[in-house]
């Protein structure tokens, strides 16, 4: 059913290749300044510890124990109603949705490649009105670089995600870590450093309401890729002998340490300038540029690395977005990888098409929905929705009907009895409960 199993290290890398990815270096910073900072980081720090890291494990268990797609997983784990426990399996099916506006901002990445090198604003205003203009106004450039985004990531799809991507990011995936590390030890030097670490750190709980506590919680899924079958489907190929707590473990660490680094270079930057953190979607691309013009050549060379480095952790993140479905479709319906990708990749550029439309002002009536555009739904929908019930379905999978001995004699040679059962018990009532009484909550109140 699957080709070649993936190295410990490889499997490693491919989930980190997953987690690492745009929501880090472009979501969290830019969703950190609209939810008011602190008390936001708090709520996702302590959601990934809680329920991330438990949820993360149970979706490598359930890859594991299965060794199949999504949907087989659930059907063949479940002792009784495996017919109906399958349906849990069309949570890849988010991955549509995410898929849509994720490649329209690799798409903007690509964009800044070449900014970067020839021309970069010299101010955080410049930088503004540059990124407004073509969010909302220019149709052209935006639709090319998707469409070119869209193609180079169902090009590397196609090719089977060991062969280019898993080598790419080997090289990529440090380099981008060394080039954020220069921009930290850059932004100890600026002025709004301190200010920075006020902001992420110190929590403001009066800034905090219920839409924020699901922003970040779903923040938090999305982040570390939980709840659409991804950890899943990369697990169903992991190594017999790997051990899959320390491999969970290291991910999420890594994934929260990238995007808690990158929050305070872009917030030293901003608050250096005294721009505001609430810029919504555009923060990076606003915040950064202006800091690399300052450093001459060096800041143009920087600049397209970064972008450079940023596209490929966005490309290694959306393969993993798309090969839950094209796992599936092979799988059950035995149709080719090729043929699977045509009829994917056509309903996403139709959504990202769409998308991205409802960005522009000109045509913002047509295409938006309760006064939203899709861009905006999409990302709502996947993140707030989506996968936090899809995390939920997956921990009552685990907690309730797989077996209790088939999960302690996968895992006990990784972990001892009282770490086994805080995990247990997380899975069992802690994840459920505490993401639907957020969810909840939202509706709510
Ligand atoms: N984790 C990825 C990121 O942070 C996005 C992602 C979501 C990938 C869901 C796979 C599944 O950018």
């Amino acid at each position: 059913m699957h080709g070649a199993r993936f190295s410990k290290f490889g499997f490693i890398m491919a989930s980190a290749g997953s987690a690492v990815g745009l929501g880090n270096i472009w979501k969290f910073p830019y969703m950190t300044g609209e939810n008011g900072g602190g008390a936001f980081v708090l709520i996702y720090l302590l959601t990934i510890t809680f329920v991330g890291l438990s949820l993360f494990l149970a979706e490598v268990v359930i890859g594991r124990l299965s060794r199949g797609d999504a949907v087989s997983a659930f059907e063949s784990l479940a002792p009784r109603n495996g017919n109906l426990w399958k349906y849990s399996g069309f949570m890849i099916f988010t991955g549509i949705l995410i898929l849509s506006f994720y490649t329209i901002v690799i798409g903007w990445i690509f964009k800044y490649i070449y900014v970067s090198a020839f021309s970069l604003p010299s101010s955080v205003k410049e930088a503004g009105s540059s990124f407004g203009g073509m969010l909302s106004a220019d149709t052209t450039t935006q639709t090319l670089f998707f469409t070119l985004a869209f193609f180079v990531t169902f090009f590397i799809v196609s090719k089977g995600v060991k062969q280019g991507i898993e080598k790419i990011n080997l090289i990529l995936m440090p380099l981008l870590v060394i080039i954020l590390l220069i921009l930290l030890a850059y932004s100890f030097t600026l002025s709004g450093f301190g200010k920075a670490v006020a902001f992420l750190f110190v929590p403001d709980f009066s800034k905090v309401h219920s839409s924020s506590i699901l922003a970040a919680v779903g923040h938090a899924f999305f982040t570390l890729s939980l709840g659409m079958g991804t950890i899943m489907t990369y697990a169903a190929s992991i190594p017999k002998d790997a051990n899959i707590a320390k491999s969970s473990l290291m991910v999420a660490v890594l994934d929260t340490v990238i995007a808690l680094v990158a929050g305070l270079v872009i917030f030293s930057f901003l608050f250096h300038f005294n721009a505001e953190p609430s810029q919504g979607p555009g923060l990076i691309f606003i915040s950064l540029p202006p800091l690399f013009y300052q450093l001459g050549i060096l800041g143009n060379a920087i600049g397209v690395l970064f972008f450079m480095a940023l596209a490929f952790a966005g490309i290694t993140s959306a393969v993993s977005i798309v090969e839950p479905t094209v796992m599936y479709m092979i799988d059950r319906f035995k149709i080719s990888r090729t043929k699977s990708l045509v009829i994917l990749s056509a309903v996403v550029y139709l959504l990202g098409m769409l998308a991205l439309l409802s960005n522009i002002d000109e045509l913002k009536k047509y295409v938006t929905f309760f006064g939203k555009g899709f861009f905006d739904i999409f990302d709502f929908l996947s993140s707030s929705v989506l996968l936090p019930l899809g995390g939920i379905l997956i921990a009552i999978f685990v907690g309730f009907v797989i077996e209790k001995n088939r999960l302690y004699s996968l895992l006990s040679p990784f972990m001892s009895d009282s770490i086994f059962n805080l995990w247990y018990f997380s899975i069992k009532y802690i994840t459920p409960i505490g993401v639907f009484a957020v969810m909840i909550n939202k509706i709510f109140f």
